[in-house]
């Protein structure tokens, strides 16, 4: 095998999902300590201390400091090089969550055992089956009580349609808990708060009917057990790894992040079975990840780290290739050839410099606004990766400044903040007005600040009357031309220079397709 091919092989690259509280912070923290990247957990704490805090802008400024080491974080295990990709935190589901899920490989689903099935799960599921990306499932806190295990595989299967394999099976839960099974292995691994930190430092019988097992879990309880696993094994689906990697299958793991408890079974059997980097789909052909030339995508766009600098970091996902610190890579929407010096990698828990990434790595490129999200890079061919939205938002304000004097700053800030791709920045074609779109009213609050904060402008967002906006597309040179002129005071420039139509109404929408059946109306417009 090629260096590529090998190393791309040892790649796993993942995103956690959940829904808010459910243990996701908790478990990245396990992961990495028992991938032995931070010595001590609490280190990730810090972040959703000051997530929280979604009022203290002094905290979300240094929550974005934070995020952007843990935006990605790189861990060896077992002869695999681990890469979890941080969905951000905020409530407001947005793109940029989306953008994550497309840069992954698969994805691990974290539910709380007493809430079950929550809303973001729904949504999270929902986009992570668009692409099919196979899920693993942690449901956490067990030491306390929650549902029915088996009630909850039925929940997961039934909400969201996705097949339930347990892989770990609970014994007793909350003040009873004991441990859990392992369904393959046969293991018992004991439960013991305070410990688990490693294997070594766990209890683990080899099988059930190990000696010693009857004393410390009591001869009720095991008798129970096998009970109860003989309903599970008859009404549970076995594990089949092409059922997973194809999404229709969720392999099932219990624990309890806190106690450190499940987390290993649960990053033994993900380093094995999770996929290494996969092909990727380009307007061209489908790249291969052990192709020898270097290509990749950027997901995401996290600007102004340093305000002093204006500096902004580009995350690309690399696709195939090898990539080695300083060398030449062709900027494919410009057209030309860029050095890459300088890109950060995210070993453990810092940035670091990095000498040369694989497929399945995640470097970070600076620069000063030339890279944007969606953007490929390449040795020379002229790929564009797809399936990278911006969605149309749903929420819209103008954008109000009250000093006349700082204009151009304004629209400087507004362009450069909806490079991240949190807002997105419209200029009608028949007023001056700036209008800002987002998915969440959070967003226009951030904008507010970072503005004030990093360029120096005091403006406000008042209410405007748009309701939805669509990318508009035309074969038809004359129909588009006609339907320019006679929608004109509809019609806005996004901060791609692209065409849209901000309809006032959705009856106004649907009326305005009706009338123009030859042009193209898109909710979302790819970046390419
Ligand atoms: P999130 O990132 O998904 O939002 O969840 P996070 O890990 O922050 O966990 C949410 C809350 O649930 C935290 O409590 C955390 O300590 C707790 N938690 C996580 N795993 C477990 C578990 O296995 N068992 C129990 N009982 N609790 C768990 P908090 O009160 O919000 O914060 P803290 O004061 O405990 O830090």
């Amino acid at each position: 095998m090629s260096d590529t091919a090998t190393q791309s092989a040892r790649r796993r690259t993942f995103a956690i999902i959940s829904h808010p509280d459910a243990g996701k912070t908790t478990l990245t923290e396990k992961l990495l300590l028992f991938g032995g990247a931070i010595q001590m957990a609490g280190s990730v704490k810090g972040r959703k201390a000051a997530r929280h805090a979604t009022s203290d802008w002094m905290a979300l400024e240094k929550e974005r400091g934070i995020s952007v080491t843990s935006s990605v974080m790189q861990f060896p295990y077992e002869g695999r090089i681990v890469n979890l990709l941080d969905t951000p935190g905020h409530a407001d589901f947005g793109e940029d969550t989306y953008r994550v899920l497309t840069a992954v490989d698969s994805a691990l689903m974290v539910i709380d055992v007493a809430k079950g099935v929550e809303e973001r799960t729904i949504k999270l599921m929902e986009v992570c089956r668009l692409r099919a990306t196979p899920i693993m499932t942690f449901i956490n806190k067990l030491d306390r009580e929650g549902k029915d295990p088996i009630e909850l595989l039925d929940e997961v299967e039934t909400v969201l349609g996705i097949q339930c394999a347990p892989v770990t099976w609970p014994i007793g839960m909350g003040q009873r808990l004991k441990g859990v099974v392992h369904l393959i292995t046969g293991e018992v691994h004991l439960y013991e708060p305070g410990r688990n930190f490693t294997r070594q430092d766990s209890t683990i019988f080899p099988s059930l009917d190990a000696p010693g097992l009857a004393e410390r879990i009591g001869d009720t309880m095991l008798a129970d057990l096998r009970d109860e696993l003989e309903l599970v094994q008859g009404a549970s689906h076995s594990f089949d790894a092409q059922a997973y990697l194809a999404g229709r299958q969720t392999p099932v793991f219990f624990g309890s992040g806190v106690n450190n408890f499940g987390v290993q079974p649960l990053l033994d059997f993900f380093v094995e079975h999770a996929p290494p980097p996969q092909p990727r789909a380009t307007t061209t052909r489908e790249v291969a990840p052990q192709e020898e030339p270097l290509s990749g995508f950027v997901f995401k766009i996290q600007a102004n780290m340093d305000p002093q600098h204006r500096d902004r970091v580009a995350f690309l996902r690399i696709c195939s290739g090898r990539f080695e610190a300083g060398m030449k890579a062709f900027h494919v929407r410009s057209g030309k050839e860029m050095k890459l010096a300088n890109a950060l990698t995210f070993m453990a828990s810092d940035r670091e410099i990095v000498t040369e990434a694989w497929p399945g790595d995640v470097i970070g490129l600076h620069n000063h606004g030339t890279i944007s999200i969606g953007d490929s890079f390449s040795e020379g061919e002229t790929l564009h990766f797809t399936g990278i939205p911006n969605f149309a938002p749903e929420l819209f304000r103008r954008a109000r400044l009250r000093d006349p004097l700082k204009l151009k700053q304004l629209q400087k800030g507004l362009a450069q903040l909806s490079e991240e791709g949190a807002t997105q920045f419209f200029r009608p074609l028949m007023s001056n007005d700036l209008i800002l779109g987002a998915v969440g009213t959070l967003q226009f609050d951030v904008v507010a600040y970072r503005l004030k904060d990093e360029y120096g402008v005091d403006a406000g967002f008042e209410q405007v009357q748009v309701q939805t906006a669509r990318w508009v597309h035309c074969d038809d040179a004359k129909a588009l031309e006609e339907f320019r002129e006679k929608n004109a005071g509809n019609l806005a420039l996004d901060a791609a220079g692209k065409l849209v139509y901000l309809a006032p109404t959705r009856v106004n929408l649907q009326l305005a397709q009706e009338r123009a059946p030859k042009v193209r109306f898109a909710a979302t417009r790819e970046h390419a």
